[in-house]
């Protein structure tokens, strides 16, 4: 009696210290409970304007009269540039959702006409964080994240019960290239970990949280300016977003920004930027977010 008591006490033990070896993750405090997209004034408010609330599960997206891309694009799980079973609304290609396997939500695109793209003032087809591909029938840029280890999307997924206690992800992962195995870049988790990297501490807007901004600073070019951003809490990776040099409208499930309000996320604003903003007539944005708790997003 007593001896089986210790031996399920030691494995309680074992247990504990292998959950919390595999990763800093049992330690995250900000629950990536939700995913939801556009900046509003109050993250309180939730409705097909801001704050967007995205399914998680195939069968919620069903639900919510979310259809799969036509064509042939979603035959396979593993695509000419993505991997995942790729769902949209309406046909609105500001919010594609990727899911795995298992039908649990594995990241997300957003994509919009190539034809779209007035000037030259971005490099778009340099730029390894844009991908080209047909979609519906029109030539279209990509930019796409996973919430987890790609390699996992199409082999193995996850089940209801993990995203319920992992949350929407368990990472995130920019696809900076074609191969969406082989290019992605795993951004930390953790506030403190990302001295390590290019990336820039920007400013901290109440309702979104501390904005990280890649290789930024006063001399970069407007031309490869780094199309995503993070948003860290409580120092932990809460959010991100997508930013394209470019005024694109084709949705209302994207934001524009303009010149005086750069400066309240983005540290240094970089030279060229007003006068390519005031040109375009704004820039194209999208906040993403894995937690709205207004608590969690005070700064
Ligand atoms: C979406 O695209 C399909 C073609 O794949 C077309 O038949 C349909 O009318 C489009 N729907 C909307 C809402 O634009
Ligand atoms: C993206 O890929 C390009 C080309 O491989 C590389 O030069 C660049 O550093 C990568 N960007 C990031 C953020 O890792
Ligand atoms: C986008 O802007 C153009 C010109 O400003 C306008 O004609 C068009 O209706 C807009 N489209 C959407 C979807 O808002």
């Amino acid at each position: 009696m007593m001896i089986q008591s210790i031996l399920v006490l030691l494995l309680i033990f074992i247990a504990n210290v292998q959950s919390l070896s595999i990763s800093d993750r049992a330690n995250r405090k900000i629950e990536w409970n939700t995913l939801k997209l556009r900046w509003g004034p109050d993250p309180l408010v939730s409705n097909d304007e801001v704050y967007i609330r995205q399914p998680r599960t195939v069968q919620q997206a069903l639900q919510e009269q979310y259809e799969q891309l036509p064509d042939t694009l979603e035959k396979q799980c593993i695509g000419e540039t993505t991997i995942g079973y790729r769902y949209w609304k309406d046909n609105d290609t500001a919010a594609i959702l990727i899911f795995d396997k298992q039908g649990t939500i594995a990241g997300i695109q957003i994509a919009f006409r190539r034809s779209s793209i007035k000037g030259n003032y971005y490099s778009f087809d340099t730029q390894k964080m844009f991908n080209v591909e047909m979609i519906n029938g029109i030539e279209m840029y990509t930019l796409t994240a996973y919430f987890i280890d790609p390699t996992l999307i199409c082999t193995v997924g996850r089940t209801l019960s993990q995203l319920e206690h992992e949350g929407t992800g368990t990472g995130l992962f920019l696809q900076n290239g074609t191969n969406p195995i082989k290019d992605s870049i795993e951004i930390p988790l953790w506030e403190k970990d990302i001295g390590k990297t290019k990336w820039v501490k920007g400013a901290c807007f109440k309702t979104m949280g501390i904005h990280y901004w890649y290789d930024n600073r006063l001399d970069k070019s407007c031309s490869d300016f780094f199309p995503s951003f993070l948003m860290y809490n409580k120092g932990q990776l809460s959010g991100f977003g997508w930013a394209i040099v470019a005024n694109l409208n084709f949705s209302r499930r994207i934001e524009r920004v303009l010149t005086p309000v750069i400066s309240t996320f983005l540290i240094p604003v970089p030279t060229c930027i007003p006068k390519v903003n005031d040109e375009l007539g704004g820039f194209t944005t999208q906040h993403l977010y894995f937690n709205t708790d207004p608590a969690n997003l005070e700064c």
